[in-house]
């Protein structure tokens, strides 16, 4: 049985999932226009697990025609510049290492001597490494998507956005990355407080908008599909109006009253049981 998800990322093979078709389509579709794209949005909204649904799109339609990479910057707050570069490119050698397995093919001898060789120091080395990685990918398209980004060390970041605004100024439709994915809670202008001008102001804003009535409508109605219990309409506009479609929320009340309240399958008048604050006319 599936269950209302609310640790971290969800999955429909264990979730009840929104499925969010609209804008995946958008964003898949800016991913293959080349599309350098942020998406900054609260906690607990549903950024990662959006991403790797979208990440698992494009390799599942167009195997071998994109090559999608994640990185994720949480862990960086603390580093040097350097020491983030260095860390950075043995984590992209290891994210391609392991697409290529997931393939069942080896990487060329090339470009196993291009990771094996390169030393990255800084935002330049880094923007000649993948220029070099670009060559050797041929027609393949880098896509890299980076999760956490406000993790990105502090003296790092104007460099690091600057680089990658440069591959996209200059780069054609063979830029490497093709397409880059940035997520996070703070904005870019925010991180990079310091200048008045942002480096990154080529961006693409994709916004992740709540869960609409319909869609919470839609996700409680998985369950309902699955165990024969049925939520009461003003249950449904009650727990919408009141996390206004928040995700992570949404499925912590339909948690709460499938898993924990003990309600009898049969029952659903939920007003009156629903926590005490929560109740539609408290
Ligand atoms: N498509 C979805 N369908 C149903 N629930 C979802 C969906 N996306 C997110 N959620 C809910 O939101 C919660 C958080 O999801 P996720 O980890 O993807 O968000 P996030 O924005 O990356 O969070 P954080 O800011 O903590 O990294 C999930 O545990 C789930 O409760
Ligand atoms: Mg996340």
């Amino acid at each position: 049985m599936k269950t209302f998800g609310t640790y971290g990322p969800v999955n429909p093979e264990e979730n009840y999932v929104v499925s969010r078709a609209v804008e995946l389509a958008d964003f898949i579709n800016r991913v293959k226009q080349g599309r350098y794209i942020v998406i900054f949005a609260p906690r607990q909204t549903g950024k990662t697990t959006f991403f790797q649904w979208a990440l698992e799109a494009l390799t599942v339609d167009t195997a071998e025609t994109y090559f999608p990479i994640e990185l994720n910057f949480e862990v960086y707050e603390n580093y040097s510049a350097p020491d983030f570069y260095n860390s950075l490119y043995r984590r992209i050698g290891r994210e391609i290492a392991r697409v290529f397995q997931k393939r069942g093919i080896a990487p060329s001898e090339a470009l196993r001597q291009l990771l094996e060789n390169t030393k990255l120091t800084d935002h330049v080395a880094m923007m000649e490494f993948f220029e070099q990685l670009g060559e050797l990918l041929g027609d393949e398209k880098l896509i890299l998507i980076i999760d956490e980004f406000d993790g990105i060390p502090r003296d790092a970041v104007s460099g690091f956005l600057r680089s990658l605004r440069n591959i996209y100024v200059h780069g054609s439709m063979r830029k490497c990355p093709y397409s880059l994915g940035v997520v996070g809670v703070k904005s870019i202008a925010q991180l990079n407080l310091d200048r008045s001008i942002s480096p990154f102001n080529i961006q693409d804003e994709f916004t992740l908008p709540n869960f609409t009535l319909e869609q919470v409508r839609a996700l409680l109605a998985q369950y309902t599909d699955e165990v024969g219990q049925a939520f009461a309409p003003e249950v449904v506009e009650s727990i919408h109006r009141q996390t206004a479609g928040q995700p992570f929320l949404v499925n912590r009340f339909a948690q709460i009253l499938t898993e924990e309240m003990d309600i009898p399958k049969k029952r659903t008048d939920y007003n009156r049981t629903l926590p005490k604050g929560t109740r539609r006319n408290s």
